[in-house]
C-alpha cells in the first residue's frame, strides 16, 4: 500500500472552521473531512460508510471523553480518532501531522473501498 503525506494547508487558517471537504484525485468516494475539534485535527473518509452520508455536515459530539461525529442522514455515530461506529460499521480514518505550522495528511493511494 502506497501512501504519502498531502500537504492540506496553514493550521491556523485550517483551526478557523470545524470541517473542510477536501477532495481527493482518486474520486468522490475518497474524499476527505479534516475536523477541528477541541484544538486537535482529525481526518476521515468523508462519505459515510453506511451510505454514504456527508460526515463534515454531521454534528459532533463527547461522551466518556469520546469525540464522535454523528451522520447527518441516519445518526450513525463514529469516533473521530478511531472511525469505529457502534453500529459495527468502521469509516476509514487517516493520520494527521502538524510541521512548521502546516497541517498533513497522511493520504493513502489506492481506492476508499479497500480498506485496511
Ligand atoms: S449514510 Fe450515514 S448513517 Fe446512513
Amino acid at each position: 500500500t502506497r501512501s504519502s503525506w498531502r500537504l492540506i494547508g496553514p493550521a491556523a487558517e485550517l483551526s478557523k472552521k470545524r470541517c473542510r471537504l477536501m477532495h481527493s484525485s482518486l474520486g468522490y468516494d475518497a474524499d476527505v473531512c479534516l475536523f477541528y475539534v477541541k484544538g486537535e485535527f482529525f481526518a476521515m473518509g468523508a462519505r459515510c460508510a453506511h451510505s454514504g452520508g456527508p460526515l463534515c455536515d454531521g454534528d459532533i459530539e463527547e461522551a466518556d471523553g469520546v469525540l464522535k461525529v454523528f451522520c447527518p442522514w441516519h445518526d450513525y455515530d463514529f469516533d473521530l480518532r478511531t472511525g469505529k461506529s457502534g453500529t459495527s460499521l468502521q469509516q476509514q480514518v487517516y493520520e494527521v501531522k502538524l510541521e512548521d505550522g502546516n497541517v498533513y495528511v497522511k493520504h493513502v493511494s489506492q481506492p476508499a473501498d479497500q480498506r485496511r
